[in-house]
């Protein structure tokens, strides 16, 4: 089966095992967008952030995750790293069901605002995540965060704050399954 013939009910959300570290690796370098970061980091991420991963499974392989943790010096919030899908599964609601159970992980328990960062030139994400703040029923602020010049690469793009809440936690019954 490829993967634009994969069914949304065939693909299972869960947290990602502690060898799932390379598959997570796999689906980011697939994506062709997203910053790939050594296979070492999505080890760590699999064994020691599970709690604020998520894994989108079908039959047995691994075809998108979402990544972030919980900020230490501010509780309230959840950071989502990375999310990433493989192309032929791109623009059929799973970035939303992957963003609804990454809200709903047990490390995002209580929080209530969720922050990510958006290069000015991805629409995809920028769109998945005013989407999740209708749906949450808040607002979607968008601020300054890194620079282009901040970072050491040169054709680094900037970074934009999202920052998505404050959202109740029963706004969370109404996301995507
Ligand atoms: C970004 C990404 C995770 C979005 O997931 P997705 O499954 O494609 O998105 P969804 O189908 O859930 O769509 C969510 C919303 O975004 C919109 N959207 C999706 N792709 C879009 C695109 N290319 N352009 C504009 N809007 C888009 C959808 O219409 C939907 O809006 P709606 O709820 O108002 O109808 C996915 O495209 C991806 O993996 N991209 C490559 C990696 C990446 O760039 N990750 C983000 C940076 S961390």
């Amino acid at each position: 089966m490829t993967d634009e013939e994969i069914p949304d009910q065939g693909i299972r959300l869960r947290s990602p095992r502690t060898d799932e570290g390379g598959a997570l690796w796999a689906v980011a370098r697939d994506t062709g967008t997203l910053d790939l970061n050594s296979s070492y980091l999505y080890m760590l991420l699999a064994r020691d952030f599970s709690d604020t991963c998520v894994v989108a499974e079908h039959d047995g392989r691994i075809v998108g995750f979402a990544s972030g943790y919980r900020r230490p010096r501010h509780p309230e919030v959840v950071f989502l790293w990375q999310v990433g899908i493989r192309p032929g599964l791109q623009g059929k609601g799973l970035g939303k069901r992957l963003i609804a159970a990454f809200l709903r992980q047990p490390g995002a328990d209580r929080a209530s605002l969720l922050e990510t960062t958006i290069a000015p030139e991805n629409e995809a994400s920028r769109a998945l995540f005013q989407s999740m703040a209708r749906e949450l029923d808040t607002e979607c602020r968008i601020s300054p965060c890194f620079a282009a010049e901040d970072f050491p690469e040169p054709g680094h793009s900037a970074e934009e704050l999202f920052t998505i809440g404050p959202y109740r936690p029963s706004a969370l019954n109404r996301l995507a399954p």
